[in-house]
């Protein structure tokens, strides 16, 4: 049994990763799964939380008492995160979130030209979606958590960037994960190191993405508004 400590709370979680459209049939994406977010919503209804779960082109099954709400581009992620998060007591960002987008997408499949080249595609970067929720706060007191995932061949240097991330998007927590090994965790799901806004550690998991889930909501209790 799990403790019911979100009992009577609201909580948001993103989830997958977004899609930008180039033309009609190809989109700019990531090869996010979508796993973690899903383990996070199923461990806060576990908890007694009311969830809302929106979800970016993730396939999995939706999670049993959890309310999906599917995007695809980022520009919807964004929309539906803000609106569900109105009501909430906690926000969690852990969709992988396109960082740019092309600045317009082609009404017609894109064609090679007849010298054989292609036009380029120009870029604008996409609103941090974190970062506007964390210094807008929707709701006094929501507590707004997010994840990064960081590259580094030594675990004091993956800390290190995602203390800098913490402080710069001005989130109550950061679960940083190292991508691409390095922690010597290869047995295990995910590994994460909590970090609060200041960048200090306050938690650690390293298991299966229910384990590191239930680890993140961990962290939340403390910061709840009673
Ligand atoms: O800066 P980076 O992409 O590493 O930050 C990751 C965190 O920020 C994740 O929680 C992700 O959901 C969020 N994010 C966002 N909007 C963006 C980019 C990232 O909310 N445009």
């Amino acid at each position: 049994a799990h403790p019911q400590d979100l009992a009577g709370r609201h909580v948001v979680v993103s989830a997958g990763g977004t899609r930008e459209p180039l033309d009609p049939v190809r989109y700019l994406g990531n090869r996010s799964s979508g796993r973690q977010g899903y383990a996070l919503a199923r461990a806060a209804r576990a908890r007694g939380a009311r969830v809302t779960l929106v979800a970016a082109n993730v396939t999995l099954p939706a999670p049993a008492g959890v309310a999906v709400v599917a995007v695809e581009t980022t520009a919807e992620l964004r929309e539906q995160v803000r609106a569900a998060a109105r009501t909430a007591d906690v926000v969690v960002m852990a969709a992988a979130v396109a960082d740019f987008r092309p600045v317009v997408a082609a009404s017609h499949k894109i064609k090679k030209r007849a010298d054989g080249l292609i036009e380029p595609i120009v870029l604008e970067v996409n609103p941090d979606i974190l970062a506007e929720l964390a210094a807008q706060r929707l709701v006094p007191g929501q507590v707004v958590v997010g994840f990064a995932a960081e590259t580094g061949d030594e675990s004091a240097d993956v800390v290190e960037h995602g203390r800098a991330k913490a402080r710069r998007k001005g989130a109550d927590l950061l679960a940083v994960n190292a991508v691409g090994g390095g922690l010597g965790f290869g047995a295990v799901d995910n590994a994460v190191t909590i970090l609060d806004g200041r960048g200090e550690v306050v938690g650690k998991c390293a298991g299966t993405k229910d384990q590191v889930a239930h680890a993140v909501w961990d962290a939340v209790g403390p910061l709840l508004r009673r």
